[in-house]
């Protein structure tokens, strides 16, 4: 349609017709296979509510999603379709990496492609927009939505968001197979109090500019069709009701036009945080501040007429945000094609298609990254050692992460089935050794909604002397452990990030037998691991690695694969050092691990100051060498660019890829700078003996900052350059920008 035709729609929409488009109904009001994926409130809806809502969150099946939608066509006075929104994350039914372990792959595009996957797999379903990508910046392992992110960089989150967003919307949202992208969630939802799932968050507005809304802002850029906002206060006010949040900043300072979606019963949260005295409130305030779409409340569609005919609030507001949703429906071309891709025969076809399962062991495989490898352990390759496969991991199949519930575990490839199509058989044997967690683990986690099959007990001894027997008779020992799905993702904020106690026990117990202990370890969040980097003699991060996560790690273990993938959020020390990153501030007191100093230094009597493995980092079978490094001129001009670089070589005897990181130091500036910033990165393959020069560009623009008067921009003055293979990288080169 016309803009001219959709004013004409408009203007002939009556008050109620109007206020209907703002509601988001839960499929459950719809018959159809639905998912809810909040507790259900118990909002009652009107019969017209439910026949003109204008948009259903939560229905997948190309055929519910046209029963619906001709069901809502036939009983709104203008037929307008409604437009379907669903959490496509990480997959929809094939299942990728969780975006935690996206951001270590340190390859956007390998995402874009992921995003467009499964974008064409939930469009041939009924998806029209897609809760997604999720962009908060996270340096919280406490939180158990870090899972969701792509980690603690502004830089990296940015590169990532801006993939996502073209992966799922493609050129345009209403092209074949697009679903529109809704970035959330707005703003600085990843930095709750005390990593406190939906704590308050409370920073300075310079804090905000610098390092939370990057990301944000790089989806709005790659054109993302929706913002959703976030469950917390922002400063004191929750984000649903804050005008200069969502008008000042989001609409006017980062030019967001489209539509804006309220997170689930946010408007209704608004009253619990003590903001909006009551339903009415609630109503006025989110309006004013400009939300579009209120999720599956009543409201919207119960107060907004009130207040209109009282008064208290403008219908042109109203009439805003309903045009907002008809340009949103016009441009995914619902108006002329309702159904978009819906089409059960092409469901058959493209959902876990071959070559979707390909791209899910590739994404996996460049998403694992190695902490640890003593004397080489990894790659076992297959010459005759006998290999014993111990843990609650060998031959479990969630392994997909919290936001995986159009999934079915039944389609994931587990190790055990992994390795059996990669070593000879009668070199493997295979014992679960614990249960994933204990009682009290478990009932932690076992809440409405998430109940999964329970562990057996009473069997727990017997299940350690399989193990250890085992162990005993074998050459390697390779123990998969990890947290169970369930203990990361939303509502799992965790106050003690260790392994569960049950598995803890299992690798003492597998160590005191002295066999060489490879751990692979599944988490949706930086883990407090000191224990293992101690104690084991490899370890291997492969988060929650989706559909082929089996066939992937098999292939790492045997060496076809090289882990090359790098942290895109740091390993605290322990969980008293939280948050940690490494792009911090220099102190007035500086201390550096290890130095002899005095006591009054910026350091902690007990831990070190580093994190156990920082941002960046990641080993790999074969070694990198950095050779050479140079840069073009020592003075930079403002409209000027000079070159840094360096010769990479693989001096060991693997095959590997390198991601080679370019950070900043802004030495002295009227704000305190970090002491490091990722401003580039590039991924090379290189062959043993094989060597190539990777350089980088470096302009002023990429030095500007959040200032005190809140402008953007650079300060002349002293900078350094590093380049190397992870945020500890030592050598610096350095410039000045005049
Ligand atoms: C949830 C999440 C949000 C999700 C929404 C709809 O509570 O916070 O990320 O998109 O509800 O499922």
């Amino acid at each position: 349609m016309r803009q001219e035709e959709l004013e004409l729609l408009l203007d002939d929409m009556s008050l109620h017709e109007k206020i209907y488009q703002l509601l988001q109904l839960p499929g459950t009001y719809y018959d159809g296979t639905v998912t809810t994926t909040g507790d259900n409130r118990d909002d009652s809806f009107s019969r017209d509510c439910v026949g003109q809502a204008g948009s259903v969150i939560g229905v997948c099946g190309a055929k519910e999603m046209k029963k619906i939608q001709d069901q809502i066509m036939e009983s709104q006075p203008h037929h307008i379709p409604a437009v379907f929104m669903l959490d496509v994350v990480n997959g929809f039914r094939t299942i990728f990496p969780i975006p935690l372990a996206q951001g270590a792959s340190f390859e956007p595009e390998l995402s874009g492609r992921c995003a467009r996957a499964a974008g064409k797999e939930a469009a041939v379903s009924g998806v029209q927009v897609t809760f997604a990508p999720m962009v908060d910046l996270v340096r919280d392992a406490r939180w158990g939505r870090v899972m969701e992110s792509t980690g603690e960089d502004p830089y990296l989150n940015s590169r990532f968001a801006e993939a996502m967003v073209t992966g799922f919307q493609g050129d345009d949202p209403g092209s074949p197979y697009s679903l529109a992208a809704c970035v959330k969630h707005f703003a600085a939802y990843g930095a709750p109090t005390a990593g406190r799932e939906y704590h308050a968050v409370d920073m300075s507005d310079r804090e905000l500019h610098e390092y939370y809304l990057p990301a944000y802002q790089a989806a709005i850029d790659a054109g993302s069709e929706l913002v959703m906002t976030a469950f917390n206060t922002l400063n004191g006010i929750p984000a649903s009701g804050n005008t200069h949040l969502l008008r000042e900043i989001l609409r006017k300072e980062m030019g967001f036009e489209g539509v804006l979606i309220a997170d689930y019963a946010a408007l209704e949260d608004m009253i619990y945080h003590g903001f909006a005295e009551n339903r009415e409130a609630a109503a006025r305030l989110a309006l004013t501040a400009g939300v579009d779409i209120d999720m599956v409340t009543t409201i919207y569609s119960n107060e907004l007429p009130r207040l209109v005919q009282e008064g208290k609030i403008e219908e042109k507001l109203i009439d805003e945000a309903v045009m907002r949703i008809l340009q949103l429906k016009n441009r995914l071309g619902l108006f002329e094609n309702p159904y978009k891709e819906a089409d059960e025969r092409e469901e058959q076809e493209v959902i876990l298609c071959e070559e979707h399962r390909i791209l899910a062991k590739e994404a996996a495989e460049k998403s694992f990254v190695l902490l640890k490898n003593e004397e080489n352990l990894l790659p076992i390759a297959d010459t005759g050692k006998k290999i014993a496969l111990i843990g609650p991991y060998v031959n479990e199949k969630n392994i997909y992460g919290a936001w995986s519930f159009l999934g079915d575990s039944q389609d994931a490839v587990t190790i055990q089935e992994g390795v059996e199509k990669v070593y000879q058989q009668n070199l493997l044997t295979y014992a679960k050794g614990s249960p994933m967690l204990d009682e009290s683990e478990e009932a932690k986690i076992m809440v409405e909604g998430f109940y999964h099959e329970k562990e057996n007990r009473g069997n727990e001894q017997k299940l350690l002397e399989e193990a250890l027997a085992l162990a005993e008779e074998a050459d390697v020992v390779v123990l998969a452990l990890g947290e169970h799905f369930q203990q990361t993702g939303e509502g799992a904020s965790r106050a003690d990030i260790t392994l569960p106690q049950p598995q803890m026990n299992l690798f003492r117990e597998i160590k005191k037998t002295n066999k060489k202990v490879a751990v692979i370890l599944f988490s949706g969040r930086p883990l407090d691991i000191r224990e293992l980097a101690e104690e084991a003699d490899a370890i291997l991060e492969v988060w929650m690695p989706g559909t082929e996560g089996g066939t992937a790690i098999a292939e790492t273990l045997a060496g076809i694969h090289n882990p090359s993938g790098k942290l895109s959020m740091s390993f605290p020390w322990c969980v008293g050092q939280v948050p940690v990153f490494y792009n911090q501030p220099s102190t007035g007191k500086p201390y550096h691990d290890g130095e002899k100093s005095g006591r009054f230094r910026s350091r902690y009597l007990d831990i070190p100051n580093g994190p156990l493995y920082p941002f960046g980092y990641g080993k790999s079978y074969t070694v990198f060498e950095y050779l050479d490094y140079y840069i073009t001129s020592e003075i930079l001009r403002k409209e000027g660019s000079i070159t840094a670089g360096v010769t990479i070589k693989n001096t060991g005897e693997h095959e590997g890829t390198e991601t080679v990181q370019l950070y900043i130091q802004d030495c002295f500036a009227s704000v305190v700078r970090p002491v490091k910033e990722l401003k580039g990165f590039q991924k090379i393959k290189l062959k043993p003996g094989e060597e190539q020069e990777v350089s980088f560009a470096i302009t002023e623009p990429m030095l500007r900052f959040w200032k005190s008067e809140g402008i953007k921009d650079s300060e002349a003055g002293e900078f350094k350059v590093y380049i190397g293979t992870d945020s500890n990288c030592e050598t610096a080169l350095g410039f000045y920008l005049e």
